[in-house]
């Protein structure tokens, strides 16, 4: 499973990107509107730097327009901004037929706003690089997020689609590693919860015991 960061906060992509085991980005507009970006220029600017932080990731960089026109005029605007960006379009109708033209003209698109499978294998039947079902949105309406991500896979893996499953909207650690359990490709997630990942209270408590043991023969 790849690993992607949540968020268009550059020192945090950076801290991930540190880590070793960043596979690449995504953002969307709410993401954006934190950081404080206005404008198109800075909109576009911040996504370059944001592919050249993590070299050969991917970055979705999200339309805004619910449009057929727009949405077209928009993402090969985004595309053209670097190689690895990947055009982020809601799952809509408008947004079905805008990604089967970037599919047609040679520009990936991540197919955002999942939350079932019919949605997931239109996005993919459009061609769909991605498609990204929001698990946590999903747990927060009352049903089970992770089911998707495993129902998502299972069909997936029955018709030989090779649309990967990016699973998003991640809350936690245990998200993560469900996710990998249940067939997700990629998971898109908060900082805190990769670094989560790393963390047990038995690991710090046997370093702290390993440290106090080596001054003995220091
Ligand atoms: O980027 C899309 C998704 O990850 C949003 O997450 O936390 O706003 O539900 P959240």
């Amino acid at each position: 499973m790849k690993y992607f960061i949540d968020t268009a906060n550059l020192d945090q992509i950076k801290e991930a990107y540190d880590l070793g085991i960043l596979d690449g980005v995504t953002t969307n507009p709410s993401l954006m509107a934190k950081e404080g970006i206005k404008g198109e220029e800075a909109v576009y600017n911040h996504y370059k730097t944001i592919c050249e932080i993590v070299e050969n990731g991917d970055v979705s960089a999200e339309v805004t327009a619910v449009d057929f026109k727009g949405i077209v005029e928009q993402g090969k605007k985004l595309a053209a901004i670097h190689k690895n960006i990947v055009v982020k379009v809601p799952m809509i109708p408008e947004g079905v037929k805008a990604i089967k033209w970037f599919t047609d003209n040679g520009i990936r698109t991540n197919c955002t706003l999942i939350f079932s499978a019919g949605q997931a294998m239109i996005a993919a039947k459009a061609g769909a690089a991605y498609v990204s079902p929001f698990i946590g949105r999903i747990d927060d309406s009352g049903w089970d997020g992770i089911e998707l991500i495993q129902q998502i896979a299972n069909i997936f893996a029955i018709q030989g689609i090779k649309t990967e499953i990016l699973a998003a909207s991640i809350r936690n650690s245990l998200h993560i590693i469900k996710c990998a359990e249940s067939g997700a490709n990629v998971c898109t997630c908060p900082l805190d919860s990769i670094l989560g990942l790393t963390k047990h209270p038995l690991t710090d408590i046997g370093l702290a015991k390993f440290m106090e043991d080596a001054k003995k023969f220091e």
